[in-house]
């Protein structure tokens, strides 16, 4: 019979107090050599091993030599003193060279003490010239990933390029910043090439081989390369800090000549008040090419001026002491809009206000026809309605805003919160304007409109503005 012929399977017995080592050791050998060994028994102490060395009769005995668990001196001693013709196979992933392999029949005294004090360093010629050939290997593919990071690095930046993220450059500020943003794209083209090439050149270049089941190489560490990209990142870091303290000056340069304009931010609304031409306005109009200082405050809240195409964005914060300054220097004549950069409730997002660029003629124009003050109290009171930014809560149209209505208010019988009426007269109006949460009509809630329209606005203009009302039919 067929099988009375084949040889007997080696039994393997495999000694270490790690499980990986042992259940990956098993897992290969019942792969690789199944059909001439197997795997008896794995044990995971000097005890374990010595029982399993009388109870198993391996032929092979793997031992994990780099395991300090597993006692070399009280294992050497069961394993001389066991019978058969036991071998011992000492494997070391730390130690250079190929496993060592003792045989309890012909275990000299030298190789005892060779086990006890360590795998000596042997010197295997046959490992030169691989070695030689992997180094040509590696700079090739160094090669050839380096030309592809430059490449994608070219191609990504052009791309970057063409998407025009940012919208039309503006203000003299705006180059500045430009700048720094656009040789912040490069770098982050440079570092998106060196990861992503480095990721796919490895999926496609050193996937495995049908058949291949070895471990990749063990690597310890490449001191070279870690003093590499620990330094040049801080270098490119401390590069950037220095690029942006010097655009920072760049954009805070002080043209004595500028005009000031204060400007106020209100929930939900900006006001900006012209104090060399006495003109208070809704709109930021500028003259083109002179630097404008605004100084920013708020009456509630945090709010942040932002016109996306002059760049530059400052907080303006509630408190009179801390008044804010941004200088700009409109470039491009045109309409832009200031927006809210700072969340600051429920109407944010809508906190807009109209900019105009426009030449020096078009603004002395402007100016002249703001300073007049009408002798209608209804237009009068229109104006201040906006400079306050009352219509920023208050329609007059009928819509529903955050406070009620405007139109038709005038006279009309008004329920409150809690039940009671009243009659929105001039009385009522005026407290409503000083005292918003004396009275609060049902179904708006208590505390949203700023209590202090009666220190902000004078007698006269609370007047303007109870007249405007009063037109509003
Ligand atoms: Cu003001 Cu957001």
């Amino acid at each position: 019979m067929a099988w009375s012929y084949a040889r007997r399977r080696q039994r393997v017995l495999i000694v270490s107090s790690h499980p990986l080592f042992g259940q990956g050791l098993r897992s290969l050998l019942q792969e690789r050599v199944a059909p001439t060994a197997e795997v008896v028994g794995l044990a995971a102490t000097t005890d374990e091993a010595a029982k399993a060395l009388k109870a198993l009769a391996p032929d092979i005995v793997i031992v994990d030599y780099d395991d300090q668990a597993v006692n070399r001196e009280e294992f050497l001693a069961y394993f001389v003193e066991s019978a058969g013709p036991m071998r011992v196979v000492l494997v070391s992933l730390k130690e250079t060279g190929p496993a060592v392999v003792y045989d309890r029949r012909t275990l000299a005294v030298s190789q005892v003490e060779e086990w006890l004090g360590g795998i000596t360093a042997m010197a295997y010629p046959s490992h030169e010239a691989p070695k030689a050939a992997a180094g040509r290997a590696n700079r090739r593919h160094l090669v050839i990933v380096g030309v592809l990071i430059v490449v994608v690095t070219v191609v990504v930046s052009l791309l970057l390029d063409q998407i025009g993220l940012l919208p039309v450059a503006a203000s003299a500020q705006a180059g500045v910043i430009d700048r720094l943003f656009n040789l912040h794209f490069k770098v982050i083209s440079f570092l998106f090439a060196l990861v992503v090439v480095f990721l796919l050149y490895s999926v496609v270049v050193f996937r495995r081989k049908p058949g291949d089941t070895e471990d990749g190489d063990h690597f310890e560490g490449h001191t070279g390369l870690e003093i590499a990209w620990t330094i040049l990142p801080l270098a490119t870091v401390l590069y950037f800090a220095y690029l942006g303290a010097q655009a920072l000056a760049d954009t805070r340069k002080v043209d004595p000549q500028a005009m000031v304009v204060n400007v106020t931010a209100v929930q939900w609304s900006w006001s900006y008040d012209y104090p060399d031409y006495g003109v208070t306005s809704t709109s930021l109009n500028l003259p083109v090419n002179k630097q404008v200082l605004l100084k920013l405050t708020s009456t509630d809240v945090i709010h942040s001026f932002w016109v996306p195409e002059f760049r530059v964005k400052q907080d303006a914060l509630p408190g009179k002491d801390l008044v804010k300054e941004l200088r700009l220097t409109p470039t491009v004549l045109g309409a832009y809009k200031v927006r809210c950069a700072e969340l600051c409730g429920r109407q944010h997002a809508y906190m807009e206000s109209p900019v105009v660029v426009m030449n020096q003629a078009d603004f002395d124009a402007w100016i002249a026809k703001e300073s007049v003050v009408s002798d209608n109290p209804v237009e009068r009171g229109k104006k201040w309605a906006a400079q306050f930014g009352c219509d920023a809560c208050h329609s007059i149209d009928g819509t529903l805003k955050v406070g009620p209505s405007w139109k038709g208010l005038y006279g009309k019988q008004e329920t409150l919160a809690d039940g009671t009426t009243a009659t929105a007269d001039d009385a009522y109006l005026r407290e409503s304007i000083v005292a918003p949460n004396a009275k609060v009509v049902q179904g708006f809630a208590a505390g949203v409109m700023p209590p202090d329209f009666g220190q902000r606005m004078t007698e006269e203009q609370i007047t303007d503005v109870i007249e405007y009302i009063k037109s509003l039919k």
